[in-house]
């Protein structure tokens, strides 16, 4: 099977399958914080005054073509879909919003930095993302007294300037935000919204009204699930609540399911070093081998990997992210039969002790993350599998059997093996040690009774396990 291709005309129906197919894609944190180069808190942190923020302002203006380049970098990895900061916590808009000055054509950079960033991702054949945050650190309607992050939380000018704050103002104006991002832009796949704490949930937020509206203009659109904390697992789950949950910084331990046992479609959202925003001092990449092993394990349980890849204040990726998305995206140039459209592994097919399986249809993915000693077990496979291939480059990867299975002690009578080369009970080094992919075709019935009904007369002896003692 081929991978999804991403189209402007999908349906509506089809979006959040769409997305799950895609499984791959990158986030990007820019705004006037990469200046600061320590972190997109950084204002918060250091309880920054507007002032001194304001030093940002004035000289925040990305090369052209920051764009185009980190679409194509995105592309090149694997991904199928991105995810931009329109707007984050510092209230700052890469957009030319009608509703604020506060904005990047008022910069030095004089333009709309979500239209060149939505071009570039078209162009590339990307899905489009678009990050807004619901914390603002600007806007004079968000209070900053007695907030647990907002920068003038200790500012003794705050509760004078709190007390002309009105809410209801607030939320029209991030409203009108989310509108004008809906309705500039043409077709925006995803709405990231971040983040909820406190009572800041759910209609606080005015979420279903926002979410209705944006429906009728985006009628495909996903959105994430920070609208509120709560709603979770529960069944039925509240208007607001989302299409899909978003984990940050963590795998889950298994698939999510809700209250009523059904999967709930869900994604891991990682940074490629340990900062969302750039960062000149955080310099602890994470290995291609890592973010490929996430990924598997995320598509393992049916979850979606986000990674977040940022760019310097200019608006370039930093080499080393260059090239570890690069190889990557040779990795799944590979072997990315076994993620795009990919998923969980039917009940019957554990997760084995040397790896991960993926399944597509009737095609099982074994992912050997573990170099093994001998040949390699599948469980309980006997009958069920027609053909096996590296499917890096399609050469025959060869099934077998215990080695010497009249005298050696049984695991299972339904194990099968396989190996990479013959004798097949030698040992032999991995094709991939970052992982090494193996796909199955697996027969449609189970026929493993007369499978080893034909191995039981080959031996002359019954394989069927006697109790100890
Ligand atoms: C957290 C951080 C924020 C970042 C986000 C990404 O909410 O506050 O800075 O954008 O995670 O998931």
């Amino acid at each position: 099977m081929s991978s999804p291709s991403i189209s402007s005309t999908q349906s509506v129906s089809t979006s959040l399958a769409w997305w799950q197919a895609a499984r791959f894609g990158l986030s990007l944190h820019f705004g006037l914080y990469t200046v600061a180069a320590r972190g997109e808190w950084v204002r918060s942190m250091e309880r920054m005054g507007p002032e001194e923020y304001r030093a940002y302002f004035d000289s925040f203006n990305p090369e052209p073509g920051w764009a185009t380049g980190w679409a194509r970098l995105a592309r090149e990895s694997g991904a199928k879909y991105g995810v931009l900061t329109t707007k984050h916590h510092d209230g700052f808009c890469l957009f030319d919003s009608a509703l604020t000055e506060f904005k990047a054509t008022n910069t030095p950079a004089r333009r709309d930095l979500v239209r060149e960033w939505v071009d570039a991702m078209r162009a590339e054949g990307l899905g489009i993302g678009l990050y807004y945050s619901l914390v603002d650190w600007h806007h004079p309607d968000c209070p900053a007294t007695g907030d647990r992050q907002h920068p003038l939380r200790h500012h003794p000018d705050s509760p004078a300037r709190d007390a002309s704050a009105d809410w209801a103002r607030y939320v029209d104006y991030f409203h009108g935000q989310i509108l004008e991002l809906c309705t500039n832009y043409g077709r925006i796949d995803q709405l990231v919204v971040d983040f909820s704490y406190w009572d800041y949930q759910g209609e606080k937020w005015g979420a279903t009204e926002i979410q209705r509206k944006v429906r009728a203009l985006q009628p495909h659109i996903t959105f994430n699930d920070r609208w509120a904390n709560e709603p979770r697992k529960r069944v039925p789950r509240p208007a607001y609540a989302g299409d899909y949950e978003q984990t940050e910084q963590n795998i889950p331990r298994e698939g999510l399911r809700d209250d009523a046992g059904q999967p709930m479609p869900w994604e891991a959202w990682f940074t490629l070093t340990n900062s969302w925003s750039y960062s000149a001092t955080d310099n602890l990449w994470k290995s291609p081998a890592t973010i490929i092993r996430a990924l598997v394990n995320c598509v393992s349980k049916d979850g979606n990997l986000l990674l977040n890849v940022c760019t310097d204040a200019r608006g370039r990726v930093p080499g080393q992210a260059v090239a570890t998305l690069q190889e990557i995206g040779e990795w799944l140039s590979l072997n990315g039969d076994s993620i795009y459209g990919a998923g969980a592994a039917s009940a019957e097919f554990a997760k084995p002790e040397w790896g991960r399986y993926t399944q597509k249809g009737n095609t099982l993915y074994a992912h050997v993350l573990e170099q093994v000693i001998g040949n390699i077990c599948l469980p309980g496979l006997r009958g069920r599998v027609k053909r096996a291939r590296l499917i890096a480059n399609n050469a025959e990867v060869i099934i077998c059997d215990y080695w010497n299975p009249g005298i050696q002690t049984f695991d299972g009578p339904d194990d099968i093996f396989f190996n990479f080369a013959a004798p097949t009970a030698w040992t032999y080094p991995l094709p991939d040690s970052r992982d090494t992919v193996v796909s199955f075709d697996l027969t449609d019935e189970i026929d493993r009774l007369s499978e080893r009904r034909r191995l039981e007369e080959a031996l002359g002896r019954s394989l069927e396990r006697k109790p100890i003692g």
